[in-house]
């Protein structure tokens, strides 16, 4: 079992908000998520002048940890926060999009403490409805 440094994500999740553009709704977000081997991935939300457009902080940590080479080792937690360092809780788009790179048992932090993913989101559609 990865022992987590709670407070060391949330920081690398409060550092990426700097990272964000978000011109829009002035909130910055940032995400962190810790990996087996204890590496941290980050990223920022990405907002558009086309509103609906926008993308999660979430979201684009899961891009990097695709594109950095990272897949194979095992998200074991997230943490993410906007730029007054204020805990959030992931919208339900990044629930579904997290569980399929994460897993049920990822925990996730937010406003009532870390969480598994399985209770952020029951009953969630994956892969294996698409075969039925
Ligand atoms: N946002 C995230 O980045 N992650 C979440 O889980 C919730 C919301 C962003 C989207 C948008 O750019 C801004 O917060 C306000 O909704």
């Amino acid at each position: 079992m990865t022992i987590v440094d709670w407070e060391a994500l949330r920081r690398a999740a409060a550092e990426a908000t700097e990272r964000s553009y978000a011109p829009y709704s002035q909130l910055r977000v940032g995400a962190a998520m810790a990996l087996d081997d204890g590496t941290i991935v980050t990223g920022c939300n990405v907002e558009n002048a086309s509103y609906g457009l926008g993308v999660c902080a979430e979201v684009t940590a899961v891009g990097r940890y695709r594109m950095d080479d990272h897949v194979g080792k095992q998200i074991v937690a997230v943490a993410a926060t906007d730029q007054y360092h204020r805990k959030l809780t992931p919208c339900g788009r990044c629930r579904q999009i997290l569980m399929e790179h994460a897993g049920p048992d990822a925990l996730i932090d937010g406003v009532r403490g870390p969480r598994p993913l399985r209770e952020l989101l029951p009953d969630w559609f994956g892969p294996d409805d698409l075969t039925r």
